[in-house]
């Protein structure tokens, strides 16, 4: 049979990598703003973003694994279209999930500074390419501002399925085990 609602660790990985990916964001956005003067200041906090980045890259890579992994949770009974659009939206944002961490570090790797994961400096893996370090962080910016309005969109989703429809999605995305009897009795597998 297959379930109604995600596994709790999917629901774990869901909500930890909100909270980070939300907190990356608003760090990568405010810390490009940092004069680039001699306290170490911006450095530092570039530094941060690129540990926390990495660590993201490692947990998208087990969230995919997961995903495959895991018995198929089935599309949410509503309109054809609505479903099409949702898992369209889902597989950008698992796409968005890879590109970032991927494109932050090859476009750091290009940019022949050291990197560095919480203090510990990684071995260099290539020299400075001034062009190979542009494109990326050209990318890294794009799927940066595509990625903001996706999430975006997933919250109007939610809203639009808490606020009008009042139905119990939200409850496939809980850890509680009321919020488990509720997703099954509103979505029976199809
Ligand atoms: C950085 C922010 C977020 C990202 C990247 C994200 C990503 C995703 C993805 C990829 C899915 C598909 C399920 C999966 O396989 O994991 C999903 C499902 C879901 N998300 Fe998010 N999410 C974010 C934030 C939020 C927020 C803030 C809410 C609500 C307040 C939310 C509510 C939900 C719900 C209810 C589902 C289940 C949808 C369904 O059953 O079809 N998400 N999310
Ligand atoms: C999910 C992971 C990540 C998210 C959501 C994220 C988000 C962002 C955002 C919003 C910005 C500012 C916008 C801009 O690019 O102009 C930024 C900049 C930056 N990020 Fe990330 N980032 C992630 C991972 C990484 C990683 C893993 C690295 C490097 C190891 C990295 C390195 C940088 C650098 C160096 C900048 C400064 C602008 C540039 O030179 O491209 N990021 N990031």
């Amino acid at each position: 049979m297959q379930p109604a609602r995600y596994d709790r660790f999917s629901v774990t990985l869901h909500w930890l990598m909100a909270a980070l990916i939300l907190g990356q964001i608003a760090l990568g956005l405010w810390m490009i703003g940092l004069p680039k003067d001699s306290t170490g200041l911006r450095a530092s906090w570039f530094n941060v973003h690129k540990s926390l980045g990495m660590v993201l890259g490692l947990l998208i890579v087990l969230r995919l694994a997961w995903a495959l992994l895991r018995p198929r949770v089935p599309a949410w009974p509503q309109a054809r279209r609505l479903q099409l659009a949702a898992r369209g939206a889902h597989g950008l944002l698992y796409a968005l999930m890879l590109v970032m961490p991927l494109s932050g570090f090859l476009s750091s790797v290009f940019s022949g500074y050291p990197i560095r994961f919480f203090g510990m400096q990684l071995p260099k893996l290539a020299a400075r390419w001034e062009g190979a370090k542009d494109l990326l962080s050209g990318v890294h910016h794009i799927s940066a501002l595509a990625l903001i309005l996706l999430i975006v969109l997933h919250v109007l989703a939610f809203l639009y399925h808490q606020l009008v429809l009042k139905d119990a999605l939200l409850q496939r995305m809980r850890w509680s085990d009321a919020g488990r009897r509720r997703a099954k009795q509103t979505a029976a597998p199809q």
